[in-house]
């Protein structure tokens, strides 16, 4: 196991005391009657010891359960004013933030080396309130509908049955929604194993809106481009870093900050007219699309450090609470189906996992701007409600009251129309394999090709069974014919030889060796 270098100090921390503050005894014998009895019932200081303990931890996340972060500040360096009037972005603003990032399908213990999305969740506390930018290293998603997430997730998890991850259920859920295509691309290809969570970009993937000072609306795409460079693990490093050390990304980033060497990330953006999103050639609200950067060339903002690293684990980044909908004026939503059905999800996911009064924790809690409405009460309250605020809106007693010329400057689009439950209305280039053909032709180099090929393969190989396995192939040539054509022959031969994991291995990646490759 790789050593912790990081070691506790040697300041004198006083006496133990219980968790009201009186001294304790003992930190090593319980109350007993004489040193060989029963332990007694009012040993009070033991029970508490005790029954914290057994209260030490809050649910997991239900995705993204496995990750880390630190904070950083976010500086603008550019003036992008005339597209928001967001304080955040304004020439030479600074402001403090915190950044988790994370792998999608794992629990807790999860080696961080999983071939998987990672998380990319932001956290900036503005002079306005809180703005949470909540998203991933890929620009693009599996499924373009929020209702179809929980049975994609499943498909990812565990079973219910016997508790196991099953390559089966992944690849029956991807070939039956040709959405994926895109997004399985990007997570089969080397960014689906970054090296380090400093060597992967992140990014905002949906598109938001951006409002200026005049009122006037923009479509945005948010890019982090880390100014480490993109590294990532082959699936046979990846697989032996799970073995030696499961919080590698974890520990990767904490010690670079320990040492001084702090990350940092470019945004860019791309902005798109208002009016161009009614005629481009395809949804720009799509989750499961990119825009072209020669339609919309990116934008840089500034620049985004991480300079700390937590000093409690628990309280800073387990009972961090990132969220959609945590917005401020002059940055709003769009009709993406993905991001509106995520601005309910979380919050309503933190009151179940961390309390109703989540966000008076101090990671949650503004830090540049204040509080005031009429919010009161529930479990574990720690603001007291302001002396002398009477607790309904309206009131003549001097009590909050909205700013009405944020509802005409809020974010907003039209629509007309009755309510159905149907796909988005097709334009020209909307189908699902275009742009992951595009990203295997285009943008990949050869060695990069033969790497997916490799890793679609070995996916494949560890469990996956017919029918499945042959729509997978069917899959991946709709993407690209050579592709696969690559990895049937490759998955094909390698079963004839017999090198089915007969174990069923379902881990997220099995190596296919060089010979085999070289062969397809
Ligand atoms: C975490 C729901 C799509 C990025 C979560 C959590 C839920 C959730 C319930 C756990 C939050 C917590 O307990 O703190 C959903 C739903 C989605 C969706 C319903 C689709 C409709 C996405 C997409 C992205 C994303 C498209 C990225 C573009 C994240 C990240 C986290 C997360 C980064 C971890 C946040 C953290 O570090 O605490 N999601 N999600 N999710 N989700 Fe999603």
């Amino acid at each position: 196991m790789p050593t912790n270098d990081s070691q506790p100090g040697t300041e004198n921390f006083g006496v133990t005391t219980n968790d009201f503050g009186a001294p304790a005894g003992s930190d090593e014998h319980s109350l007993t009657v004489g040193p060989n009895g029963p332990i007694l019932l009012q040993d009070h200081y033991l029970i508490e010891k005790l029954a914290h303990f057994n209260r030490e931890r809050v649910p997991e996340r239900v995705v993204h359960a496995k990750g880390s972060g630190a904070f950083g500040t976010f500086t603008v360096t550019n003036d992008v004013s005339e597209w928001t009037k967001a304080a955040l972005f304004q020439p030479g603003a600074q402001t403090e933030m915190l950044a988790r990032f994370s792998t999608v399908a794992g629990e807790q213990g999860s080696p961080d080396t999983w071939r998987d999305p990672r998380g990319f969740a932001l956290k900036f506390y503005t002079t306005e309130g809180n703005y949470d930018l909540v998203g991933n290293n890929t620009p693009v998603f599996f499924v373009r509908d929020t209702i179809q997430f929980p049975d994609f997730i499943h498909s990812q998890k565990r079973r219910p049955d016997n508790g196991l991850r099953d390559n089966n259920m992944q690849w029956d859920f991807w070939t039956q929604v040709p959405a994926s295509a895109h997004q399985v691309t990007w997570l089969m290809g080397d960014r689906g194993i970054p090296k380090t969570w400093r060597n992967m970009d992140g990014f905002g993937s949906h598109t938001y809106q951006w409002i200026n000072a005049k009122g006037e609306k923009f479509w945005i795409k948010y890019h982090f481009k880390t100014d480490q460079g993109i590294e990532f693990f082959t699936q046979a490093d990846a697989d032996e870093m799970a073995g030696i050390d499961g919080d590698f990304h974890r520990r990767d980033l904490s010690e670079a900050i320990e040492r001084g060497d702090f990350p940092s990330w470019t945004l860019k953006i791309q902005i798109m007219p208002y009016d161009d999103a009614r005629e481009y050639r395809f949804n720009p609200f799509d989750l499961t699309k990119v825009w072209s950067q020669q339609d919309y060339p990116l934008i840089e903002v500034g620049k985004m450090e991480l300079n700390r690293n937590p000093e409690d684990f628990f309280t800073e980044i387990e009972q961090a609470a990132f969220a959609p909908s945590t917005l401020v004026p002059g940055i709003g939503l769009s009709p993406d189906k993905m991001l509106l059905g995520r601005v309910f999800s979380y919050a309503d996911t933190h009151r179940y996992r961390i309390g109703p009064n989540y966000a008076e924790l101090p990671v949650n809690k503004p830090r540049a701007a204040k509080v005031t409405n009429y919010s009161q009460a529930g479990p574990m309250r720690y603001t007291n409600y302001p002396k002398g605020q009477m607790p309904y809106a309206p009131n003549h007693y001097g009590g909050p009251h909205a700013d009405p010329s944020l509802v005409t400057e809020t974010d907003s689009w039209t629509t007309d129309s009755e309510f159905v439950r149907q796909a988005y209305t097709l334009r020209a280039e909307d189908d699902d394999y275009g742009q992951a053909g595009t990203l295997v032709r285009e943008v990949l180099d050869d060695a990069a090709r033969d790497r997916l090929v490799g890793n679609i393969s070995g996916h494949l190989l560890a469990g996956v069974t017919e029918p499945i396995l042959e729509r997978a192939f069917q899959y991946w040539k709709n993407v690209d014919i050579d592709l696969g054509t690559r990895v049937e022959t490759v998955v094909r031969e390698s079963l004839a030889k017999g090198a089915r994991d007969t174990a069923g291995n379902s881990s997220p990646g099995t190596s296919v060796d060089e010979e085999q490759l070289s062969e397809a």
